[in-house]
């Protein structure tokens, strides 16, 4: 999709990936409409508005004042969480609800009008641990399998009638959610000592630049550490392996 003088929201915009996102998305000539739990400053946003992405009818609000939409990037996440038998059910219920709920009742919202003028354009940003996993937070792990499923359930239910979708998975980002610790809210120390091992940390922006060629070129998967795919084809040809390796990653980042 050509990006100039389209209509775009960014869900969680106020810093990380999606404030680099807002300015990327502005650069490429989009009105971009910038999100987050507080209203966020960020350069390039034509409208910034608060919007909790869990909540509906705030949803369904926002959506109404600046629609008709022609990019929605469900970008907003968190990390929290980390074994079941530490995981308080609430916390799961918060990780579920911002990374993959809010992602059904954009859609939700969204595809009625994209139908009708048979095309619209839904990112999800997902991670490399919804193709592969995230050592030390289940809830993540599982959440971000989640968005993946949605996203390519969207595609190949409404692909033909104009919908494009696309899921970012990217490795390691340096942004406050792999700054912050566990006791502020955000990944535990196995799960960022993971993440770090994997590969190398990009910066929000190359991220960003990244997304807007994904959506140039209309690709499903976007993804920023190229040997995310050596990785899920190695899990896809070898699941065994994959898991026996995984196992040992699992170690050395507990010790
Ligand atoms: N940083 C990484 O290493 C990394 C890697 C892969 C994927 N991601 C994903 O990228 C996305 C952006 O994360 P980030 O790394 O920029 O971290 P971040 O913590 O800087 O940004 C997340 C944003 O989401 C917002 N948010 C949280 N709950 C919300 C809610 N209920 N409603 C609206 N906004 C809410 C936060 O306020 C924050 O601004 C997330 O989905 C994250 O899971 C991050």
């Amino acid at each position: 999709m050509e990006l100039r003088d389209r209509v775009a929201v960014v869900t969680g915009a106020g810093g990380g990936i999606g404030r680099a996102l807002v300015g990327a998305l502005a650069d490429a000539g989009a009105r971009v409409v910038a999100t987050d739990l507080d209203v966020p400053e960020v350069d390039g946003a034509a409208v910034a508005r608060a919007l909790d992405v869990t909540d509906a009818e705030a949803t369904a609000a926002l959506l109404d004042e600046v629609g008709p939409v022609d990019v929605y990037l469900a970008n907003a996440g968190v990390a929290a969480g980390t074994d079941p038998m530490d995981t308080p059910d609430e916390l799961w219920e918060t990780v579920l609800g911002v990374n993959v709920r809010a992602h059904i009742t954009a859609a939700k919202l969204l595809l009625p009008g994209w139908l009708e003028r048979g095309e619209g354009y839904f990112v999800a940003t997902a991670s490399a641990a919804g193709l592969l996993t995230q050592i030390g937070s289940a809830p993540y792990a599982v959440s971000k399998h989640a968005a993946v499923a949605f996203a390519e359930w969207l595609s190949v239910t409404y692909g033909a009638r104009g919908v494009r979708v696309s899921t970012l998975c990217p490795m390691g980002v340096a942004t406050p959610m792999l700054d912050t610790g566990a006791d502020e809210g955000g990944m535990s120390a196995a799960a960022t000592g993971a993440v770090r091992a994997a590969g190398e940390v990009l910066t929000p922006e190359a991220v960003a630049a990244a997304v807007v060629e994904g959506i140039g070129r209309e690709e499903f998967l976007i993804l920023p550490h190229p040997e995310v795919l050596t990785f899920f084809r190695r899990k896809a040809d070898d699941y065994e392996r994959w898991l026996a390796g995984m196992r040992r990653l699992q170690e050395s980042v507990s010790r």
